[in-house]
């Protein structure tokens, strides 16, 4: 177990946690209150091996000031990976001094909408002054930063094109309520790119409870298997993940900085069978769908509305020839 939060020690390091008094929404032995007076703490005093090596591509980060990316504690760049459209709105959970919202501004431009997350107040206060900045680098303002909680993202249905994190899920201490938040803000068609830290194992009792290796983006991380299934659970499909790079190993445990895609799925119009096929192409002898239907390579499997329009978009795109109703390539696709 780690001996206290500070620099030396390396990683996601900070203020002692052990000293703050346990909030009623918690995890185990580890509540909200702790992690906002640790990354307050953070955000006041610039650490710079807090949490994981991050390597920003320099062309999405120039218009970005110096003090924000002092106190970038991402573990990953889900913005660029998601790479949001022209007119996009984007909410970034988690924002902290706002790296990602500042890098999705320059893509959404002057029509689009970024929302930051957080609910520590020397973050917003950090990252509000340095919006102006960034609004007068790029010559238009399109970024807002809310507080509020992941657990109650204060976003209205329905609203968001795409929502990113970057290293945060895993210090809540309601991932469900964190999942089923990021279905109700996704329009559908939504979908959300989060960066963050999991294990190669699930995370014993003991370490979860330890508030210090919480604070440390250690003890509250998810497998990339239990990731997967809350999202799942809470209506994602097409769930995929890429591992970035091994963080740590403590205890035993092994943790990952790993990046996770998903779709929200589409408003349910009811699934009606008009003679539509998919074939699977490969590779592999068969692929099983988010819904348990399995396709086997070159088999033409009649498939109903919803799954043709889902089949033929990402991530699936490519992977099956499909036909509309009369036979021909369904219009919007391949
Ligand atoms: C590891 S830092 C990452 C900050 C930012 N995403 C970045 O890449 O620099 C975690 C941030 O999430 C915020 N945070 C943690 N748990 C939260 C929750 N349940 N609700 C809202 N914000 C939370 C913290 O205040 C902190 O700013």
């Amino acid at each position: 177990m780690s001996d206290g939060l500070n620099m030396a020690a390396g990683g996601c390091c900070g203020p002692d946690l052990s000293c703050e008094s346990a909030g009623s929404d918690a995890a185990g032995g580890v509540s909200r209150d702790q992690v906002q007076s640790y990354y307050g703490a953070a955000a006041e005093a610039p650490q710079e091996q807090l949490c994981c090596p991050t390597a920003y591509r320099p062309e999405d980060v120039g218009h970005i000031p110096e003090e924000v990316l002092a106190i970038s504690y991402g573990c990953g760049s889900p913005i660029a990976q998601a790479r949001p459209g022209l007119g996009h709105t984007v909410v970034d959970l988690g924002s902290g001094g706002g790296i990602d919202c500042f890098i999705a501004a320059r893509m959404v431009g002057a029509e689009g909408r970024v929302i930051g997350v957080d609910m520590t107040e020397p973050m917003l206060a950090k990252a509000r002054v340095n919006a102006r900045a960034v609004a007068d680098r790029l010559g238009y303002d399109v970024v807002e930063f809310r507080k509020g909680f992941l657990e109650e993202i204060p976003v209205g249905d329905g609203e968001a094109n795409l929502v990113t994190s970057n290293c945060v899920i895993n210090l809540s201490v309601d991932k469900p309520g964190v999942f089923s938040e990021i279905h109700r803000v996704l329009a559908p068609e939504g979908r959300f790119v989060i960066s963050d830290i999991v294990s190669d194992q699930p995370v014993p009792e003991a370490m979860r409870a330890d508030s210090e290796l919480w604070g440390e983006c250690i003890s509250g991380a998810l497998t990339e298997r239990e990731f997967a299934t809350l999202a799942e659970g809470a209506g994602f499909y097409g769930i995929t993940l890429d591992r970035e790079y091994l963080w740590k190993e403590v205890n035993g445990i092994r943790f990952y900085s790993t990046t996770f895609r998903a779709y929200r799925g589409g408003a349910k119009t009811g699934c009606l069978y008009q003679g539509q096929t998919a074939t699977y192409l490969g590779p592999g002898q068969a692929f099983v769908d988010d819904e348990g239907h399995t396709f086997l390579r070159g088999q033409v499997v009649e498939v109903c509305t919803d799954t043709a329009a889902k089949l033929a978009r990402e991530p699936y795109a490519g992977m099956f020839a499909l036909t509309g109703p009369d036979g021909s390539a369904p219009s919007g696709c391949c």
